[in-house]
């Protein structure tokens, strides 16, 4: 297999990266301690395409794969991961979704605002009993002549407070468990739909974290994404999409804790002389970078099944979330150490790249649920 980047997925790279250099890393430690969603950012990345990356052209997006969308995320998380989440949600579990189930109207009516960033989308699954079992979903929808009435509520919804059109899940069907669930888009202006609760995070503090409650809220049955009665496989066959991103996010998390391990090991002095000088630093550096190439290498491989046409690649997103996300963690953890003291203070971004790691064992499912998807897949 080779993973070289061809030159287009090249120019991403380096477009994403110059763009959050300059752009989102002054900003990161501002947002982590405000919680304010970075709404100007947000507009400057849609002005420079990153809102429409998969969007096909002729909706107005860049038309871009599955292995650039990857390497935008990195490069987007690196610099600040609250904004790579906002991305990867907008693009991969709101975007991509309506693309692949949507009718030819939702598609004409939604994808050329969202690629503009007119529109930004959040993805409503979990509820505040259901988070690894969406099966048990308790949100429910009934239809009512041309609309359905939704009521309930998901929890916990990445950009939940700044989004204003959102691919949810409710049972239709209460009889039929995880084949009764079907998924819908709403827009923020629905009767009956409004924003709760905005979650006080560990990490990732600006992605506007949210709650969403329906009561009696108005859905015109066109907005049924996707058959009646299939949305299980529509949150699933999303997630396995939106995983490669989530993957992505903890290599440019980790990548920045590499970065940062880097410089500070060589200008820190102990005993004499440069920390980086001794084999313990050695080797904690020695074994992020393998850590990191290999996650990234996970994530091109997954995200190039996806770009390549294969039907079910549950077991390579899997894979990338689990390993990346542990990579990130433990760089994460190990760049805190190098930096010692000053590592657990605000004085120095690594602290945040600590707490901003951890979700990613935790969100679009956590390890243990990546376990099951890979080892059922291993099993057949
Ligand atoms: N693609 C398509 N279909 C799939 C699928 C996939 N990846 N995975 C399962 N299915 C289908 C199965 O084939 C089966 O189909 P049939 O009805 O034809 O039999 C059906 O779905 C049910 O499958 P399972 O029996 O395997 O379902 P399960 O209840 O045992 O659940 C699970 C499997 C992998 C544990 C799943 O529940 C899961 O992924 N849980 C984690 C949920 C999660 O990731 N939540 C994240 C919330 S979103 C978020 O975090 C966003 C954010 O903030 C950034």
């Amino acid at each position: 297999m080779d993973f070289r980047l061809t030159e287009d997925q090249k120019m991403v790279q380096s477009m994403a990266r110059e763009f959050a250099t300059k752009e989102l890393e002054p900003k990161a430690a501002e947002i982590d301690a405000s919680g304010e969603f970075p709404h100007e950012s947000v507009k400057k990345m849609a002005e420079l395409g990153l809102l429409g990356m998969v969007v096909p052209e002729k909706y107005g997006g860049a038309g871009f794969d599955f292995v650039s969308l990857a390497v935008a995320i990195e490069e987007i998380s690196r610099a600040c991961g609250s904004t790579g989440v906002i991305t990867a949600v907008h693009n991969s579990l709101a975007s991509w979704p309506i693309d692949n189930w949507g009718s030819d109207e939702m598609k004409d009516k939604y994808l050329p605002r969202m690629a503009t960033g007119e529109l930004l989308g959040a993805f409503g699954l979990t509820e505040p009993n259901c988070g690894s079992d969406p099966g048990s979903m308790e949100a429910k929808a009934v239809l009512d002549g041309d609309h359905y009435v939704m009521n309930g509520a998901k929890r916990f919804i990445t950009n939940g407070g700044a989004a204003n059109l959102f691919v949810v899940f409710a049972v239709t069907d209460p009889e039929a468990g995880h084949r009764g669930i079907t998924a819908f888009v709403l827009e923020k202006g629905f009767p009956g739909f409004s924003v709760g609760k905005h979650e006080d995070l560990l990490g990732l503090r600006a992605t506007s974290n949210c709650e969403l409650i329906f009561e009696d809220c108005k859905v015109p049955k066109e907005n049924v994404l996707g058959e009646v009665g299939a949305g299980f496989k529509v949150a699933m066959g999303t997630l396995d999409v939106s995983r490669i991103d989530i993957g992505a996010q903890a290599v440019g998390i980790a990548q920045a804790a590499l970065d940062k391990s880097l410089a500070y090991s060589q200008e820190r002095k102990q005993f004499g002389r440069s920390i980086c000088e001794f084999e313990m630093i050695q080797e904690k550096l020695a074994l992020m970078a393998t850590g990191i190439e290999a996650a990234r290498l996970l994530v091109y491989n997954a995200a190039s099944q996806k770009d390549a046409g294969k039907k079910r690649f549950s077991k390579e997103s899997a894979m990338c979330k689990l390993f990346a996300a542990a990579t990130a963690v433990e760089v994460t953890k190990e760049a805190v150490q190098i930096f010692g003291g000053y590592g657990y203070t605000k004085d120095y971004p690594v602290e945040r790249y600590f707490r901003d790691a951890k979700c990613m064992e935790i969100y679009e499912g956590t390890s243990e649920i990546q376990k099951i998807v890979i080892a059922r897949s291993l099993l057949g």
